[in-house]
């Protein structure tokens, strides 16, 4: 089973993958994760991916169609994987079904999160992350069940991202309208895209996704992760 996690910045792309990694034990292929790590390494490109994500742009199609290619190749399981900010543009959505087809895979559903855009910059402005394993909450909407301590891995150290300011919230946005948003008709006459509703509560999103899960036959905890 591989799906792609589709929503604009703030729907809840990451928050989702993160639970169906965990509970179904699919691999959660975050392009932005992937990116953060080489913008904190010492070199000039770390350097200028740093530049591009600071700025709220699209790092270039080749190197995240590359990039992906290489995480899917790596996989150790043939559970499935999530694909978590990619693809971004129409290109990247070509690539990946050639990309795909070259490695006798396929993409089963598209998950578009669906959501209000005036709640966006509340709930990424409110976002931070565990320092350990990276586990994502919210000041508001999301806390941890013990304050101060991650639900995962019992950390009580917290980050938060650069690129979460309301500046580069509203240029992420705009390059989502401009770039992202024209891919949905292509998963559409593909038959492949659901719609969410993501202004439910964490929780019920992720029931909803899960009762297509089920669907396709997919066992809930069949894989100690
Ligand atoms: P990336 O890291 O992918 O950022 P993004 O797409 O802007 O999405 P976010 O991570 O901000 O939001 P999300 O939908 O995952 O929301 P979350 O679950 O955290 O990309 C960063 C940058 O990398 C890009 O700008 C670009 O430069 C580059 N990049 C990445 N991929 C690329 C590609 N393919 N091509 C080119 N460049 C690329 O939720 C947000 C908050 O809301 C959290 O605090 C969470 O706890 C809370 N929350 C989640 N769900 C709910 C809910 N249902 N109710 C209430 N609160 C909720």
């Amino acid at each position: 089973m591989n799906i792609i996690m589709f929503g604009p910045p703030g729907a809840g792309k990451g928050t989702q993958s993160h639970l169906l990694e965990e509970r179904w034990g699919l691999k959660q292929l975050a392009t932005g994760d992937i990116l953060r790590k080489v913008a904190d390494e010492d070199s000039d490109f770390g350097r200028k991916i740093k530049e591009i994500m600071s700025s709220g742009q699209f790092v270039s199609d080749e190197l995240m169609v590359e990039m992906i290619g290489n995480k899917i190749d790596e996989l150790d399981s043939n559970r499935g994987f999530i694909l978590d900010g990619f693809p971004r543009t129409e290109k990247q959505a070509e690539a990946l079904d050639i990309m795909l087809l070259k490695k006798d895979k396929k993409i089963d559903f598209v998950f578009e999160i669906k959501v209000d855009e005036k709640i966006l910059v509340e709930r990424i402005t409110g976002r931070y992350f565990c320092a350990s394993c990276n586990t994502n909450y919210h000041t508001i909407f999301n806390k941890p069940k013990v304050s101060g301590v991650c639900d995962n891995c019992g950390a009580t150290d917290f980050k938060t991202r650069s690129d979460d300011t309301v500046d580069v919230i509203k240029k992420r946005l705009k390059a989502y309208h401009d770039l992202t948003m024209p891919i949905l008709p292509y998963y559409r006459n593909k038959n492949l895209l659901v719609s969410v509703d993501g202004m439910a509560n964490v929780n019920e999103v992720t029931k909803e996704i899960e009762s297509y899960l089920s669907k396709e036959g997919l066992t809930y905890k069949a894989v100690s992760v």
